[in-house]
């Protein structure tokens, strides 16, 4: 195997051995879907036509998202799946009769639970029949030897994965920016301003009836995102795939997740819409949504663990910069008026640092987490597409650290003074734009194929 023998590919492979520790200790699979052997295997050479076509995957893929072709002379016939193993890691289809021999190539689409459809070609030869015909003169010294049965291939042909489209990256950005906000609401609600742990009686009351209309405007608007994304997603199969409509989206693996998110954000707002005695309830359904979340992107595709990591991880995003959101929006002055925002600063900010002093960590080491399972080893962050993008995030990031860790030192202490607001208010914009354009960066990056 070349990668083995060539040196510069050993090094290669020592440092893919050693970044899949990692994913190997938390016991995660690899997540880029590949196929790992056919039958027939690519390049063979078969005496008769076989039966059927085995494609065996590296991970689990999607059935109703997956097709395969048979061109033979010329002519492209699509294949009948006729089943899948049980753990959906191979696709087996049916062989029409009466196929001349000559050359031949499975033409495949698998979608791996991740949504990137993979597209590739398994090439092979089928002899003429020697009963039939007197035998054809091949060059044997070339020839590999012809081969019956089932033989498991080692080689798997081209594949390609498919790109995503623009829309795409623009509709899971919405949706992400409205789930963080939606569950930055509900933090700010439970954890910076609620409703009994305040002496400030008649001004919390208005604060929070303001962040829980908010929050159900962000959950409103993450809704209709959701539905943006099932419409991108089945545009994005619909090039990859012969056939496939919104209700093969809709009941696959991201179908569910994201009907349990719209189910979770219905909750949610239902909770922040009655906000007073239905905490709980907006709690639950914030969590539902954190939950189906990975369903829809890389982690999927790596097991539990990797799905629990990431599910923190929006938890902690969307209480940290979707709470400085919620913080922003109380603290915008009516008609110029500054006061009531200083009045809300040196009210709400102490209480805003202690969550962002947990919230902010957490997202950080459970992002670092996530990096660790999907990049690539970072000595290639530069060159590989997956890694540079998140190379951007974790500069965005370090400015909103930077900032976070300013408001904390310098602006906390005198934040009940005059002019603290409008510089707060500034600088806590500024943070909230680099927040922005780190979701954008996860946008391409949760539609980039990761390295893992
Ligand atoms: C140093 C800090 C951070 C690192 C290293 C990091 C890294 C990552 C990685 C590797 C992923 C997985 C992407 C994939 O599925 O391929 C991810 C997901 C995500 N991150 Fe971060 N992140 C960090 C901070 C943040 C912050 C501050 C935010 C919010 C402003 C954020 C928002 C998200 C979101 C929304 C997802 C998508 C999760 C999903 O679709 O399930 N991250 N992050």
């Amino acid at each position: 195997m070349p990668i083995l023998t060539n040196p510069s590919s050993r090094s290669q492979y020592r440092g893919v051995r050693w970044a899949s520790l990692g994913p190997a200790l938390l016991g995660l699979t690899m997540v880029h879907l590949a196929l790992e052997s056919s039958s027939p295997e690519e390049g063979s050479t078969l005496e008769t036509w076989p039966d059927e076509i085995v494609l065996t995957f590296t991970q689990e893929v999607q059935p109703g998202l997956s097709e395969a072709s048979l061109r033979v002379g010329g002519e492209l016939t699509a294949l009948e799946m006729t089943t899948a193993s049980a753990d959906d890691t191979e696709l087996l289809f049916g062989v029409p009769t009466g196929l001349p021999p000559g050359e031949a190539s499975v033409e495949w689409t698998a979608t791996g639970l991740d949504g990137h459809p993979v597209s590739g070609v398994v090439s092979f030869t089928v002899l003429p029949d020697p009963t039939a015909q007197p035998p054809a003169t091949v060059d044997s010294a070339d020839a590999p030897p012809p081969t019956s049965g089932r033989p498991q291939s080692r080689t798997t042909g081209h594949a390609t994965d498919s790109a995503s489209s623009p829309v795409q990256v623009a509709v899971r950005f919405a949706s992400y920016v409205f789930m963080l906000g939606m569950l930055g609401a509900v933090g700010f609600l439970v954890l910076v301003a609620p409703a009994d742990a305040m002496s400030d009686g008649p001004s919390i009351e208005s604060i929070r009836r303001t962040v829980a209309k908010t929050g159900v405007s962000f959950g409103g608007v993450f809704g209709a995102a959701l539905v943006g994304r099932l419409m991108a997603q089945t545009a994005l199969l619909q090039d990859a795939l012969s056939s496939v409509g919104t209700l093969d989206v809709l009941t696959s693996t991201w179908g569910m997740a994201w009907s349990a998110q719209a189910l979770g954000a219905l909750i949610a707002v239902v909770g922040l819409a009655g906000m007073g005695g239905r905490t709980l309830l907006a709690v639950v359904g914030s969590v539902l949504v954190a939950a189906a979340s990975p369903l829809t992107g890389h982690a999927a595709a790596a097991g539990t663990s990797a799905s629990v990591v990431d599910a923190v991880h929006i938890l902690g995003a969307g209480i940290w910069i979707g709470g400085l959101g919620s913080f922003l929006i109380v603290l915008a002055p009516t008609g110029g008026d500054w006061e009531r925002s200083r009045e809300r600063i040196a009210l709400l900010l102490p209480r805003f640092a202690r969550v962002a002093l947990w919230a902010g960590p957490l997202t950080v080491l459970s992002g670092a987490t996530n990096a660790w399972i999907h990049a690539p080893p970072i000595a290639e962050w530069l060159s590989d597409p997956y890694g540079r993008l998140l190379t951007a995030k974790i500069i965005l990031v370090g400015g909103i650290l930077a900032l976070g860790a300013m408001h904390h030192l310098k602006t906390q202490p005198v934040a009940a003074e005059a002019g603290t607001a409008g510089r707060f208010v500034r600088s806590g914009a500024l943070e909230l734009l680099l927040g922005l354009l780190a979701v954008a960066v996860t946008a391409l990056l949760v539609t980039t194929a990761a390295a893992r």
